[in-house]
């Protein structure tokens, strides 16, 4: 995973802004997106972020 790169454009979170929150205590896509915003806007990324979360909480 690339941390520098960006997920959520509207906001320009990136891969590491997301991993940072589930490393913080986020453990649903709901208190990432509360965390960094990401998802708060056109929402054309929350897919993408969904999955990262996931990913990130399996991990
Ligand atoms: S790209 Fe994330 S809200 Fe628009």
């Amino acid at each position: 995973m690339n941390p520098d790169k960006v997920i959520c454009s509207c906001y320009k979170v990136t891969k590491g802004d997301v991993a940072r929150a589930v490393a913080n205590g986020a453990t649903s896509f709901k208190e990432v997106k509360k965390a960094t915003k990401a998802g708060k806007a056109c929402g054309k990324c929350k897919k993408k972020v969904k999955k990262l979360t996931k990913k990130l909480l399996k991990d």
